[in-house]
């Protein structure tokens, strides 16, 4: 295997995290597998950040998946906070400060920014890709581009047959 997240002198990071990620989950489909090393190589290698990781629907809500920072909580309704309104609407949220959006769920009381990355294969919604910062107005539209492209990579090389949506 190769060494895992490295980054080469001038690529740009997101064409680094893609590169990696395709790295990482070649010959591996296991979501739970792919969906935690994706979450570390996002912490590893983008700055500014205090938590990344995955939310996936199960019975009408987002129960918490793998991540990277604090603990978090674990179950948002659809339509609740950043990550449930994502994933209700169908759409990339980016929030430049969380204080400014109504009913933000402050997980991490350090957070200041926040973009969440719904996920789907197809028309199934799978759940949602979420990463908080420290730092207002740390996420741009070249940083939602570049996620996008990252968990479009995550989505076509996993097997999501074995995601569970009930419990
Ligand atoms: N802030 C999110 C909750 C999840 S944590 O940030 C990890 C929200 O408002 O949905």
């Amino acid at each position: 295997m190769q060494s895992l997240a490295e980054i080469q002198d001038g690529e740009p990071l997101y064409d680094s995290l893609c590169r990696n990620l395709q790295a990482l989950i070649a010959g591996e489909q296991d979501w739970l597998v792919n969906t935690a090393n994706c979450a570390s190589l996002i912490y590893q290698l983008l700055p500014d950040l205090n938590w990344a990781g995955f939310y996936f629907l199960r019975s009408e809500q987002l129960v918490l998946g793998p991540f990277q920072g604090k603990p978090a909580c674990m179950r948002i309704e659809l339509g609740r906070g950043v990550c449930g309104t994502a994933a209700k609407e169908g759409r990339t949220i980016v929030v430049a400060d969380v204080q400014e959006f109504p009913g933000h769920i402050a997980c991490d009381a350090a957070s200041r920014s926040e973009i969440v990355i719904p996920l789907f294969k197809g028309p199934r919604l799978l759940g949602v890709l979420d990463l908080d910062s420290p730092r207002k107005a740390r996420f741009s539209d070249e940083d939602a581009v570049g996620l996008q492209a990252l968990a479009e990579i995550l989505i076509e090389g996993t097997s999501w047959h074995l995601l569970p949506q009930e419990a």
